[in-house]
């Protein structure tokens, strides 16, 4: 069993939420749904799905049909158990063994907070796969936690990660982190470090060529509001990144 699906096996019970908890429900995955849009009619693939939380959401945005991809039982289990239609399907597998990358299948593709979990050579070969099945006009979206934030802050509440090297020779290494959810519990996260430039050079040679909406997200005044003492102690951090891409 792989280190990513012990590790989310462990501790699936501390995903499972029907509104937001973990502080990336409120700086990253509220953006992913507004360009998402509305999805009436579409057909979506939420990769890396975890305990279903976004799927569902999809599903609330009337997408047609949902898929969920995850490697840990445990959370395709909790998944399963909180899916709200027939319309969402939750699958128990790697993505880059998973048999769903038909050409031209789907209108939407996610993966929120999965591109951290795999290495270089793997996150590109994914792309392919994600480019060959979105329909033309299709949206993919995708978050990560932003590849600078690491070396920039340090190893505390409410989310980190711990490095090892610099910027750039650390690339394919994994660090070790932990975020925190509203109620003051942790769930560990990890980050299979890689640059910003990967990113951009892995989208190109997997064939998205249209120019990205790119976004670096950071806790908003608004946030400040709803808990000061929570978002307080990063403000002004660049805490995760979202990139928009359209075949
Ligand atoms: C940070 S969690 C995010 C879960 C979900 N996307 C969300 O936003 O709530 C990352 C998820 O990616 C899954 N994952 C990591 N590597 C994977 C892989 N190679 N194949 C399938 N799932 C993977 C983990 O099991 C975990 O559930």
């Amino acid at each position: 069993m792989s280190l990513t699906e012990q590790l989310y096996n462990r501790q699936a019970s501390g995903w499972a939420r029907n509104k937001p908890e973990i502080l990336s429900d409120f700086t990253a995955r509220p953006r992913v749904l507004e360009l998402a849009g509305d999805l009436t009619g579409k057909h979506a693939l939420d990769l890396g799905c975890g305990e279903g939380y976004v799927s569902r959401l999809l599903r609330k945005r009337n997408a047609e049909s949902v898929i969920g991809i995850d490697i840990s039982a445990n959370m395709i289990d909790l998944a399963r158990k909180a899916a709200t239609s027939g319309n969402e399907h939750y699958y128990c597998s790697n993505v880059l063994e998973a048999e769903v990358y038909k050409p031209e299948t789907f209108d939407l593709v996610l993966a929120v907070f999965l591109f951290n979990y795999l290495t270089i050579e793997d996150s590109g070969e994914l792309l392919k796969r994600i480019y060959l099945s979105l329909k033309p006009g299709g949206r993919f979206i995708f978050t990560i936690p932003h590849p600078c934030k690491p070396f920039m802050a340090k190893t505390e509440y409410p989310f980190y990660f711990k490095t090892t090297g610099n910027y750039f020779n650390a690339r394919n290494s994994l660090f070790k982190g932990k975020i925190w959810k509203f109620n003051g519990d942790s769930v560990e996260v990890s980050c299979v470090h890689k640059t910003l430039g990967d990113y951009f050079k892995l989208l190109f040679e997997g064939g998205f060529s249209k120019f990205p909406i790119v976004e670096e997200l950071f806790v908003t005044p608004e946030l400040l509001q709803i808990d000061e003492a929570f978002f307080r102690p990063i403000q002004g951090l660049p805490l995760h990144v979202l990139f928009c891409l359209e075949k």
